[in-house]
């Protein structure tokens, strides 16, 4: 076993990674470790330690379980419990914050203090999040849960399983009631012990100088000016230097190719990682809110923010800052607000009315599920529909009732604004100073339920690359709403994030995008000889571009030191490929053939045109599936034969799941079986073989 752990006689109070020290100069009665891939079990840890301290009087510590080592989990004092808060990643991985706690709990060979791998008596809640769509759910979790029991721990209360695909909330409400209860007898404590106190104090500053004042940076470094790798916790500002639509038919739809340049950043990526864009709320919210709170008169004041008590809450970006920039650069106002946020808003309700209001979409479930789920209501737009304002017409102070809601309260009950992740759609062999992201911007109609009619809704992620894309050209941005005057969709970039004019010979205006990357094992095989088989419809085809032209790198190297022979042996990469029509929404339709002749014929692709003929002979639509299934002897022979590679990339609920089914279809027959079978038993090969990789999302 490797360990970074001092050994033991060095493990005194002053070792930072040694949290049962800190347990006990803080007098925390609770850890709290949080497995965390894009915030959302980070957020719910922090409001499991918020409810210990408003419930009980608990004090927790909030923990990052990368910047610990648990050698001493024996250790934890026995009226001290243990909180797991766990999400499960990609095919059944831990997130990669939680690798080490994850071998320390799983493997036998590692041993505690105690020199077992034993944790008798060891009091623990498990809170454990997943995706139903995926087929490993919730198995971080599971696993803990099972190896702490194995190891002598006491589990408090049930097992929580979360379901980011439909239910994490409700998941949690639900839950979390029942756990308090079992912990409230296990901890001995009585609720009621503990109070409403405030996370953060807010003061305004009077004088402070400008150029120490963030306005949209994502991290301290940023002002400070210190050097550092760019990480999810370093974003790196990327220059914009070629965006523009995909779609040969645009429209109602859009489809924007980006180029970031990363030259002299220090970041480096491989075909078929992430890239994590760090975005901004819409103009129209960020103004609601501003109104809705009666800020907007201050809005540009800078504030400073503290944390009363930084091991249960830190302050979660940069400060000091501006109540506009932490509105449209820090924290979340435009998701659906969450059923918790509204109890806590009906307390600072500008009448009996908008309380009730509030309050009966807190408790009531289903009440909630039809106004807000359906109307997809952010905040700002339910504590003006609570006080009966117009969210129809542009907010402004004068059409707005405000709300006295503390700013600290925003702060502490809004989640952080989170990256959008993106597969790359570029080869570092073909592109190495610049990484391509191609994503359809997300717009769709919200229901028409009792509290408004339908309204347009739009993803923030892919908005604000649009908007970039606008910024970027000079393009003014189409209204995107025939009900205001203000388009809603409007996202204002970041002041550090413009830069420009240059001088005089470079008149140009230079737009940069926030970004990480994230690694990923969705990887071609090192071997060329293995036949390739992708499958990625729409945006699903993102990452075999980059798959393709890092074949056409090596293939320009082969030929150039052996010769016109050289890719003869190579083996073949096929492409299932789909859209709309030919003439609408075909990406990248120009580069394809180039390809194909720069791999001397070795890449062919199979195009599903659905909403063109040929139709099937009953009239439905041709999908990837169906061409899968038409090439399926080529299909058998590369997979059973060849050695060959399954990708599939794309819409995680109806297209990759009909597309795994066709291939057991495929492999059962080849094998003289069923899919059942004989084809899911060779599914399961392929999988754990790494030979049949899925990069899908919901
Ligand atoms: P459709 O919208 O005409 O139904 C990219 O979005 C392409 O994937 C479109 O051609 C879309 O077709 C198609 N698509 C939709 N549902 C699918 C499914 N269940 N399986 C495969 N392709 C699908």
């Amino acid at each position: 076993i490797v360990t970074t752990a001092p050994s033991k006689s060095e493990n005194g109070s002053g070792n930072p990674r040694d949290f049962v020290a800190k347990m006990k100069d803080g007098k925390k009665r609770l850890v709290i470790f949080y497995g965390s891939q894009t915030g959302t079990a980070e957020e719910y840890a922090i409001r499991l330690a918020k409810e210990a301290k408003t419930k009980f009087g608990i004090t927790s510590l909030v923990c990052d379980p990368e910047e610990y080592d648990f050698e001493n989990l024996d250790e934890v004092p026995e009226d001290c419990a243990v909180f797991f808060v766990v999400a499960t990643y990609g095919e059944g991985e831990p997130t990669d914050n939680a690798v080490q706690l994850t071998q320390n709990l799983t493997d036998d060979s590692f041993t505690f203090g105690n020199g077992e791998h034993k944790l008798p008596g060891l009091k623990y809640v498990i809170f454990s999040l997943g995706n139903k769509t995926y087929e490993h759910y919730n198995a971080i979790g599971r696993s803990y849960d099972a190896e702490l029991t194995k190891m002598g721990a006491v589990r408090i209360g049930e097992r929580g399983e979360g379901d980011d695909d439909k239910s994490m909330e409700e998941d949690y409400l639900e839950w979390k009631d029942a756990m308090w209860e079992a912990f409230a007898t296990a901890m001995n404590v009585e609720e009621g012990q503990g109070g409403d106190t405030a996370d953060f104090t807010v003061t305004e500053l009077d004088s402070h100088p400008q150029e120490k004042v963030y306005l949209g940076e994502l991290s301290a470094r940023a002002l400070t000016k210190t050097k550092g790798i760019h990480d999810a916790k370093n974003p790196y500002a990327s220059p914009v230097r070629n965006s523009r639509e995909l779609f040969q038919l645009t429209g109602d739809r859009n489809c924007i190719h980006v180029e970031l340049d990363i030259e002299g950043s220090g970041i480096t990526y491989q075909h078929g990682d992430h890239v994590g864009v760090w975005p901004s709320n819409p103009d129209a919210e960020v103004d609601r809110l501003l109104c809705v709170l009666g800020l907007y008169d201050k809005k540009d004041s800078v504030i400073g923010i503290e944390s009363l008590d930084p091991a249960l809450a830190k302050v979660p970006f940069p400060v000091p800052t501006t109540y506009a920039t932490v509105l449209r650069h820090y924290i979340d106002i435009s998701a659906v607000v969450g059923r918790q946020i509204l109890g806590a808003m009906s307390k600072f309700a500008p009448s009996p009315e908008a309380e009730a209001f509030l309050k009966n979409l807190n408790v009531d479930k289903e009440e909630y599920a039809a106004v807000i789920g359906q109307g997809c209501f952010k905040l700002g737009e339910i504590l003006q529909i609570a006080a009966a304002n117009d969210i129809r017409v542009p907010p402004t102070k004068d059409n707005t009732t405000p709300w006295p809601i503390p700013f600290d309260i925003i702060v502490s009950s809004i989640p952080r604004l989170q990256p959008r992740y993106y597969s790359i759609s570029s080869s570092p062999k073909l592109h190495p100073t610049s990484i391509h992201v191609t994503a359809v911007v997300l717009k769709y109609q919200s229901a028409t339920n009792k509290a408004t009619q339908a309204r347009w809704v739009y993803g923030v992620g892919t908005n604000f690359i649009l908007n970039v894309k606008f910024a970027a050209n000079g393009e003014a941005a189409p209204l995107m709403s025939g009900t205001s005057n203000t388009d809603p969709a409007t996202v204002s970039m970041p002041s550090y994030a413009i830069q420009g004019p240059r001088g005089a010979h470079k008149q140009e205006t230079i737009y940069k995008i926030p970004i990480h990357v994230r690694r990923s094992t969705f990887r071609l095989p090192t071997n060329p000889k293995s036949p390739v088989i992708m499958v990625g419809p729409g945006t699903g085809v993102a990452p075999f571009r980059g798959f393709v032209q890092e074949r056409v790198a090596l293939a320009r190297r082969t030929l150039d030191k052996n010769g016109p022979e050289a890719l003869a042996d190579w083996g073949k990469i096929s492409l299932f490929y789909g859209c709309r029509k030919s003439t609408e929404d075909f990406l990248y339709k120009d580069e394809w053939p180039t390809y194909t002749e720069e791999l001397r014929g070795k890449f062919t692709m199979h195009c599903a045109f659905s909403r063109e003929p040929p139709y099937k002979p009953d009239g439905s639509k041709i999908y990837v599936q169906d061409l899968i299934w038409q090439d399926r002897e080529n299909i058998a022979e590369a997979i059973l034969n060849g050695k060959g590679y399954v990708y599939i990339c794309g819409d995680a609920k109806a297209m990759s799941k009909a597309v795994e089914e066709v291939l057991s279809r495929i492999l059962g027959e080849a094998k003289g079986g069923s899919a059942e079978v004989e084809g899911a038993a060779e599914m399961k090969l392929l999988k754990e073989r790494s030979r049949l990789m899925l990069d899908v999302w919901s």
